[in-house]
């Protein structure tokens, strides 16, 4: 779809004419002041600088801030050596604060655990200690398939600690999809647990490793499992190990070696628009910078009263980055919970807030329409006073649900914070900030102070107020992904060759008349399921895998609760016969495939696809019968009679 067609589905979003500017005094006590756009503006990079001294402790000092000469390929703080487990933990009990609160941990049955730094400083070092008794060292990788749990955070800054890149799997990955990316990382070690717990029961999590393990040829060593649910396991000897074997018995100091700034932190896959997903790689000292930068500012983050929630999974790059990375670096309290929103009830999340006083709230629009379809008078039974600011990422948030948002979880009083941002950005790169701009509702609005983003036409030329395009980012910022695994050539065809110099985000945006950016949505074949990315290849790829598809078409289709859904239109084989059991074979055999999350909402059988002359899927036509609007222009089909068979066969 090009982005001027999703700008006219936008237009009637621009007239948005409600403002609401922070009040006096959040203004006046806000951690972000009007000065930071200033200071960023006359500094350049050596705002960067500046800030990284400010907010990381290093152990050597950089004595370059940006070496840009092998562009797209950059490096930042070039120099310097600094850990990143050392930042998030030591260096705060170091500087007296190890009785302070890091994770207050909520599990889906109602069990807690109220984790400090010195504690939590504690675990990571018998975890580090544990991971090199079993062969892991500086630079290998380690694939870690873990619910929301502490132990998922404690894997996490152990291998920070000794150098070792996590590769995070979100847990509704199947073990095909996991197989996939532990190959591609080649892990030495998984790191998982026997399950967890989902809407009230056990739910597995153990054999999808077994299962990715299953077939030879991977570089798996060892499997280190934490004890969560107490279901029965599989287990095989030699390679498995119990968490509270190897590390409840593990030795209690570790010291943290400072590695370089470009040093791998972690991959994170995330789906492109090819069926091969891309681990995208981050490294160190630019990373943390950057997101220890944008928590504090977007946040308004005062650590040592604020309890923040992000309700991200760590499987997702918001988890990374603001629940792992960030709110440790900078020494916050923060909350996790294990389960899904309505368990045992549909009040859950208030009622976590009221119960820990949580202030600063950061959670997708696809969640609070969720909750707005419960009603209003579920959270209005919890004191949720305690709320300061929300911040929404993952999607454009509707205007609709923007303001529910503010009234009903933020008293009308809070300010929300938009935030876009990607897997590649690795920390925000649009948002207002909250005591400095007066908010829109649905609009991500402006750059984060040091960030360069744009809107281009076609030909990459800046686009006036009021008008769409593509959006850029015109400089290298800290966060920025150094490339993508194993395939550097991708990582420029993918990122660096649409525009000259400019990094393109794969998003469609408009400027409104204030110069306020507005996201619009993809503008390739990248999905986007309650805030989760998925790429309409990749569940193709899945369908035809099976043996009763002869071809496969994916959309996205617009879905009032989760943003997008995925839509699939299939030609069968001769033999294989339309009927409901065959949808059901095929969603499964995606779940299989790829995870739960990708199964297609609607599987619609078809004669034909709609292909243009060349041979090319026109994926427009077919969104516009997923989405039951009247279809677009067909002229250019190569068989115009097509979208008529197919509203037959659809009508049968
Ligand atoms: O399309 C944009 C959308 O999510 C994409 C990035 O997805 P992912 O790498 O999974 O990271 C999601 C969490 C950072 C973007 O290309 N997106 C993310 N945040 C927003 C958004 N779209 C509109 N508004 C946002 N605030």
């Amino acid at each position: 779809m090009t982005a001027e067609r999703q700008g006219d589905a936008f237009e009637n979003l621009l007239h948005e004419e409600r403002r609401f500017p922070p009040s006096e005094a959040f203004a006046a006590n806000a951690v972000a002041q009007p000065s930071l756009y200033d200071e960023a503006r006359e500094q350049g990079t050596e705002f960067w600088a500046r800030q990284a001294r400010e907010l990381l402790t290093w152990d050597q000092d950089f004595t370059e801030t940006l070496d840009w000469s092998d562009a797209p390929f950059a490096k930042w703080f070039v120099g310097g050596t600094v850990n990143a487990a050392y930042n998030a933990l030591d260096r705060h009990v170091e500087a007296g604060l190890g009785d302070r609160v890091a994770i207050h941990f909520e599990g889906e049955p109602g069990d807690t655990r109220t984790i400090t730094y010195a504690e939590l400083t504690r675990e990571v070092k018998k975890a580090a200690n544990a991971f090199e008794s079993l062969g892991v060292a500086k630079g290998d990788r380690v694939a870690v398939y873990l619910p929301m749990i502490p132990e998922a955070v404690v894997t996490m800054l152990a291998c920070a600690r000794i150098g070792a890149v996590h590769s995070v799997v979100f847990g509704g990955f199947s073990a095909d999809a996991l197989r996939s990316r532990i190959d591609d990382a080649e892990a030495k070690l998984v790191v998982t647990s026997d399950g967890t717990y989902r809407r009230g029961k056990p739910s597995p999590l153990k054999p999808a490793v077994d299962g990715a393990l299953e077939k030879e040829g991977h570089t798996v060593t060892s499997v280190v499992v934490v004890r969560r649910n107490n279901e029965p396991v599989e287990w095989t000897e030699g390679r498995d190990t119990w968490w509270h074997d190897v590390v409840d018995g593990a030795p209690e100091e570790h010291v943290a070696v400072a590695h370089d700034s470009e040093h791998p932190l972690f991959i994170l896959y995330t789906s492109g628009t090819t069926g091969k997903p891309k681990g995208i790689l981050h490294t160190t000292g630019g990373y943390l910078t950057q997101t220890a930068f944008t928590h504090r500012n977007t946040f308004d983050l005062r650590p040592e009263t604020d309890v923040f929630w992000c309700t991200a999974d760590i499987g997702w790059v918001t988890g990374h980055s603001y629940v792992t990375y960030a709110p440790l670096v900078n020494g916050a309290t923060q909350l996790m919970y294990e389960g899904t929103p309505d368990t045992p009830h549909q009040g859950r999340w208030w009622e976590l807030i009221e119960k820990y006083r949580v202030s600063i709230l950061y959670t997708a629009p696809t969640a609070i329409r969720t909750f707005m379809k419960w009603g209003r008078d579920i959270p209005q039974k919890y004191d949720l006073s305690s709320i300061r600011v929300l911040g929404s990422v993952g999607e454009p948030i509707n205007p609709e649900a923007w303001m529910w948002y503010r009234e009903v979880i933020g008293g009308g009083q809070a300010p929300i914070v938009d935030t876009w941002w990607q897997t590649e950005t690795g920390a925000h790169m649009i948002a207002p900030m909250p005591g400095v701009t007066a908010t829109k509702p649905g609009s991500a609005q402006v750059a984060v102070p040091g960030i360069a983003v744009d809107v281009v036409d076609e030909m990459g030329v800046s686009v006036p107020d009021g008008s769409g395009g593509y959006l850029v980012i015109r400089e290298p910022w800290p966060a920025m992904l150094r490339g993508i695994w194993g395939d550097p050539q991708r990582f420029k065809d993918t990122y660096w060759s649409r525009f000259d110099d400019m990094y393109f985000a794969g998003d469609g945006a408009k400027k409104d008349s204030d110069g306020d950016i507005w996201l619009l949505g993809r503008v390739d074949d990248v999905m986007n399921i309650s805030g989760h990315r998925l790429s309409t290849t990749e569940i193709e790829s899945a369908l035809v895998s099976h043996p009763s598809v002869a071809e496969a078409a994916v959309v996205g289709a617009s879905d009032e609760t989760t943003g997008e859904a995925v839509v699939a239109f299939v030609i069968l084989r001769g033999s294989a016969k339309d009927d409901d059991d065959i949808v059901t074979t095929l969603r499964n055999h995606v779940g299989k495939e790829i995870g739960p999350i990708a199964k297609p909402r609607n599987i619609l059988v078809v004669p034909e696809l709609p292909k243009t002359r060349s041979g090319k899927i026109m994926r427009r036509l077919l969104k516009d019968v997923a989405e039951g609007r009247e279809v677009g222009d067909a002229t250019t089909l190569s068989d115009p009679t097509i979208m008529q068979q197919i509203a037959v066969s659809l009508r049968k």
